[in-house]
């Protein structure tokens, strides 16, 4: 399968060829996806140029301010909108090539998709609405639809309401239905706009504990939310800023800094690479740079008096390194190595660091304490025999 897209924006002006997915790689992938809308005042670009994938079994919140492009970004995924230019396949098929008969059968399918406002049919009773995506796609023999159905509804806690029509029963829920009526044809893949955004913070809480639980069965959740306590418990945190990505071990490590602060440091940190065993910082040498370790492993080690390079310490992915020479004068208070395999790092230059600390108090308080917090472990560790 081929396909050709003509991208309009300058930026982007040549002609990109997407072929199949790449093997190996997610149950999700998002490929250069580019989208923009046609209005009066010209071209608006909502998504630019997005590279995502996701494992199967990830549980992934989608965050960013209001008009940043999650929504957009959502229905690029389920097909519900197409994209400008790029390319979305899921479990290996290419959504943005579909054309809608195709599309809607597909989905059916494959796809199960949960919105804000759970858009049950109304004349429907709750058992119905279930069973409707089950008889639209042909899916289990039509004898077993109506018990298959009803897996679901006792699944969602909503069996006793079966026969009841959605306006009988709450905002929760009909939520809940909806969530089963997403799960009729047992897609792998499920994608969630807001879907606690219109229920109280109680009702809320069952209906991500039912996505946990699904994700707990291997299902794939792509979910946007703006609850920040709900986000900090997915299992991987997307944030778009103004249809960008931000590098997501930045927001794990910075969480602090504002989106634009992030999307700036995003474009601006140097991705560098380290063989097991080599050096990245040096003790009582200068260190320039602040590093978040992407992938891998370092020691921190301390030359001690008969004892050279005594490892005290050891950090991982979203953990960081470097800030308490950019804050304390430069010269390093350990040596920090690569350890067993190749470590990844982002790396910022001092100015940036800078300039992001003092535009940013909570930023810097938080990078302060970590200082004082890591001098004082090295004396510590020093200290002993
Ligand atoms: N059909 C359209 N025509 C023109 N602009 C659009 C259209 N749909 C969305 N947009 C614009 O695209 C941008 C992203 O919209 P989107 O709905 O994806 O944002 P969002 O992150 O989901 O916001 P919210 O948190 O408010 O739901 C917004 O600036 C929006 O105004
Ligand atoms: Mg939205």
């Amino acid at each position: 399968m081929f396909q050709k897209f003509k991208k309009k924006e300058k930026e982007v002006a040549e002609i990109v060829q997407i072929e199949e997915p790449s093997p190996g790689a997610g149950i999700v992938q998002i490929c250069n996806l580019y989208k923009s809308y046609e209005t009066a005042a010209g071209e608006f670009p909502v998504l630019k140029n997005l590279n995502i994938d996701i494992q199967p079994g990830e549980f992934v919140g989608i965050i960013g301010k209001s008009g940043s492009g999650k929504s957009t970004l959502i229905n690029m995924i389920a097909g519900i909108d197409h994209p400008t230019a790029g390319a979305v396949f899921v479990d290996d098929t290419s959504v943005h090539g579909m054309n809608e008969s195709e599309m809607s059968k597909w989905r059916g399918r494959n796809m199960g998709i949960v919105f804000q406002f759970f858009q049950l049919l109304p004349m429907l009773s709750v058992l119905e609405n279930v069973m409707l995506p089950m008889d639209f796609c042909n899916v289990h023999l039509p004898r077993e639809r109506k018990e298959k159905a009803l897996e679901m509804l006792d699944m969602v806690e909503m069996v006793d309401h079966a026969n009841k029509l959605p306006s009988a029963v709450s905002g929760g829920q009909q939520q809940r239905v909806a969530i089963a009526r997403a799960l009729a044809n047992n897609p792998p893949v499920i994608v969630a706009d807001e879907p606690t955004g219109n229920l109280d913070s109680h009702t809320a809480e069952a209906v991500f504990g039912l996505f946990e639980m699904l994700v707990n069965q291997g299902k794939t959740i792509m979910m946007v939310t703006h609850d920040n306590s709900l986000a900090r418990r997915v299992t991987r945190t997307i944030l778009l800023a103004d249809g960008e990505l931000v590098n997501e071990w930045l927001l794990r490590a910075m969480p602090t800094l504002s989106h634009p602060q992030m999307l700036k440091a995003t474009k601006a940190m140097e991705p560098l690479s380290f063989a097991a065993g080599q050096k990245i910082v040096k003790e009582n040498e200068i260190n320039d740079r602040f590093y978040i370790i992407t992938e891998g492993f370092v020691n921190i080690a301390l030359n001690k008096p008969g004892s050279e390079n005594l490892v005290v310490n050891r950090m991982g992915p979203g953990e960081y390194f470097g800030e308490v020479e950019l804050m304390n004068g430069g010269h390093a208070i350990a040596t920090i190595t690569a350890a067993e395999i190749p470590v990844k790092v982002i790396s910022m230059e001092r100015a940036l660091f800078e300039e992001l600390l003092n535009e940013n108090r909570d930023t810097k308080k938080v990078i302060e304490a970590m200082v004082s917090r890591r001098v004082n472990e090295n004396k510590t560790a020093r200290s002993k025999k």
